[in-house]
């Protein structure tokens, strides 16, 4: 057994365990719980105490929105002023699952959840566990990913407590096993002037940040618009996520992001005493004549890019434990999934 496995504050998910989860929620304390996507640090989002202890759990700045977990679109138009005929498509269409989706925020959401803004980000989590826990709780849940700001998102259970396993307000962890997709909810911002406009016009839905539910899955929708990290920082600042413009799932180990083999064969190192790895959808990606000392991680053997969703944040944080010297990434293909996993690498690879 993992050494994070006997941890006093880790608890399978059965009724005793949801009825406690609850009322530490509702006396607002913190408890860690599995969604589909990665592990959450949960408090009640309509209590401001209970969500600053989620920013003072993952040293985060004040600046940057939590997203609040409902079970239900009811639940959820009573978080929010606006609830357009595109937000309605959009959940029936991918709720409950990896989409959050930013709107106006009505008053029974403290400001200290949106970071100041008067948008919030809502999202119905599909993981049976979660869904309990909010239904148990009786009111949304603010929740984090559950590691320490700017660190890799928590895909298994232990991960969590190596991150906040120590915070004394985080009372409970709840384990629902490995997390399905493994990256983050994909969260959008929707455009609706254009939507029903004189024109006509296509709605725009503007991606704050790639994720689980794939950017063509939107596409049905609405005119999709891509917000990249280098225009977060500059001309589209303003429809940014806070979350974005900063430097995020970083390991401890150096890692740069390399586009192909040739490019891998490029970048390594002729030092043969540096210890090198190489992170790779598989060894396909990678090319013939990798020298045979070079640690090599594949995300998927068969090439598979959900998968390799699934596996990212695990291999990321394996690798870095393993006192390498450089992590090599190599890019997948930007496709599907592939989008997010090039933005997890990106944002990892920045110092
Ligand atoms: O899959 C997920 O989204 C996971 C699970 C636990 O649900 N949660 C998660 O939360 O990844 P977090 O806090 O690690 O990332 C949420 C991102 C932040 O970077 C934040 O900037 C953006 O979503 N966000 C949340 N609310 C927002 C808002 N009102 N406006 C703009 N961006 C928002
Ligand atoms: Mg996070």
């Amino acid at each position: 057994m993992k050494p994070g496995n006997t941890h006093e504050k880790l608890r399978s998910p059965d009724g005793q365990a949801l009825r406690e989860a609850a009322d530490a929620i509702t006396a607002g304390k913190l408890v860690a719980f599995a969604t589909e996507t990665v592990y959450g640090l949960g408090a009640d989002a309509t209590n401001p105490e209970a969500v600053a202890r989620v920013f003072a759990a993952k040293a985060r700045p004040k600046i940057d929105p939590l997203i609040v977990h409902v079970t239900s679109i009811e639940q959820a138009r009573d978080l929010t002023t606006a609830w357009p005929a595109l937000a309605e498509q959009l959940a029936q269409a991918f709720w409950p699952g990896p989409l959050t989706m930013v709107l106006p925020k009505a008053d029974v959401v403290p400001s200290i959840v949106t970071g100041g803004l008067d948008h919030v980000g809502l999202r119905m989590p599909s993981h049976p566990l979660a869904r309990k826990l909010i239904a148990a709780a009786g009111r949304p849940i603010a929740a984090p990913s559950a590691n320490r700001f700017g660190r890799i998102s928590p895909t298994r259970v232990e991960h969590v407590i190596a991150e906040l396993g120590d915070q004394d307000d985080l009372v409970m962890v709840l384990d629902g096993g490995p997390c399905e997709h493994g990256v983050e909810s994909t969260v959008v911002r929707l455009d609706t002037s254009a939507e029903g406009g004189s024109e006509g016009g296509e709605p725009l839905i503007h991606v704050l940040r790639l994720g689980g539910l794939p950017v063509e899955a939107l596409e049905q929708f609405g005119k999709v618009n891509v917000i990249r990290v280098s225009e977060a920082e500059t001309s589209q600042r303003s429809l940014a996520s806070p979350g974005m413009i900063t430097r995020h799932y970083a390991p401890g180990t150096p890692l740069s992001v390399v586009a192909d083999a040739p490019g891998l064969m490029q970048a390594l190192p002729t030092n043969a005493s540096e210890r090198v790895g190489v992170l790779c959808l598989n060894r396909q990606a990678c090319g013939e004549g990798l020298a045979a000392d070079i640690f090599v991680r594949e995300l998927s053997s068969s090439g598979d890019l959900i998968e390799a969703a699934a596996n990212l944040f695990e291999a990321m944080r394996a690798m870095d434990s393993m006192s390498l010297d450089r992590i090599f990434a190599v890019s997948v293909p930007a496709t599907g999934l592939g989008l997010a996993i090039n933005d997890r690498l990106q944002r990892a690879s920045q110092r």
